[in-house]
């Protein structure tokens, strides 16, 4: 197991960013950055399904939502650690994993960059787990060092930003009035949510941490961003790269979150469905590898 509690260095202000300010996004818009991946989540394991009374482990699990399915898939033999730097995550991960009656399933704080665990599990998953690392090699050799020989890796990452219009266009909207400040006070979620979208990068981090049969397969999906117009742009602006602008803006970008909130509905009016939910397009990357060993 990973020694809870200690943190890079030079991770110190992506952690505190995603146990502070990003854990209370996540939550509060987290039908929009959880449940819109349901059915995404679900072709990623089917695509590579976790083994029947196998032990898994999930990297950044967040709410653990991923770590109590994998725990179901494995079957009551079965078992699924989920582990993420941040306690506020994970204290609500184990208080759903209690209310739902989950009993092959645990939960750990542990940043992966510092985490050194056993090498006794078959099989590591992670959705948008891993690329908030600022040393990512390391961390990915201690996800490979947690896997068995022959342990299977199957993760989930952002492709590039002008992949998925969902982003790109919130950012160009926001861009309109806002630029990124020289000099800001707020703290970042560290490399972000893009980091991996080359596929170059994404693959070169798991070969130099010691994967092999590295496999990326580019998958584009509708992303539904929220029940209606109000709520979409709610969590547009509350996540993701023209939510960062504002934030690293501060009072300036509060001041004008309004006609950015406007802009906003304009660009997204040709996405709105029957229903008035709003749907745009995004892209992903399914990762799998295996620890040779
Ligand atoms: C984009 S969220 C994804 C959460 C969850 N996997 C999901 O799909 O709902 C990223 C998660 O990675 C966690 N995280 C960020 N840096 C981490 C690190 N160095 N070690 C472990 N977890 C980290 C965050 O706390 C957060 O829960």
């Amino acid at each position: 197991m990973a020694q809870p509690g200690i943190t890079a260095p030079a991770n110190e202000e992506a952690v505190r960013a995603w146990d502070t300010v990003l854990y209370e996004r996540w939550k509060q818009h987290r039908e929009v950055f959880v449940e819109s991946l349901g059915d995404l989540t679900d072709e990623a394991f089917s695509r590579m399904p976790p083994p029947e009374g196998g032990r898994c482990i999930d990297v950044g699990c967040g709410f653990g939502d991923t770590t109590q399915r994998l725990a179901e898939l494995t079957g009551p033999e079965g078992f699924a650690l989920g582990t993420d730097s941040s306690s506020r995550f994970i204290d609500d991960a184990r208080d759903e994993a209690a209310a739902a009656g989950a009993h092959n399933v645990e939960f750990e704080v542990s940043d992966a960059q510092t985490a050194s665990w056993d090498p006794t599990f078959d099989y590591a998953f992670s959705r948008m787990g891993t690329q908030f690392f600022a040393a990512p090699v390391p961390a990915m050799r201690a996800v490979r060092g947690a896997l068995v020989p022959g342990g299977r890796l199957n993760k989930v990452c952002w492709r590039r930003k002008q992949d998925s219009p969902i982003w790109a266009e919130t950012e160009a909207v926001v861009q309109q009035f806002l630029t990124r400040p020289e000099e800001y006070e707020a703290d970042t979620c560290g490399p972000g949510p893009f980091s991996l979208g080359n596929p170059d990068t994404c693959r070169g981090i798991l070969e130099a941490a010691g994967f092999t049969d590295i496999d990326l397969v580019a998958r584009d999906f509708d992303y539904r961003m929220g029940r209606d117009m109000d709520a979409a742009i709610d969590a547009m602006l509350a996540i993701g790269p023209g939510a960062e602008l504002i934030r690293l803006n501060g009072e300036h970008g509060e001041r004008r979150r309004p006609e950015i909130a406007e802009a906003v509905a304009d660009r997204f009016a040709s996405w709105r469905q029957e229903d008035g939910s709003i749907v745009g397009r995004a892209s992903v990357w399914f990762v799998t590898a295996t620890n040779p060993g």
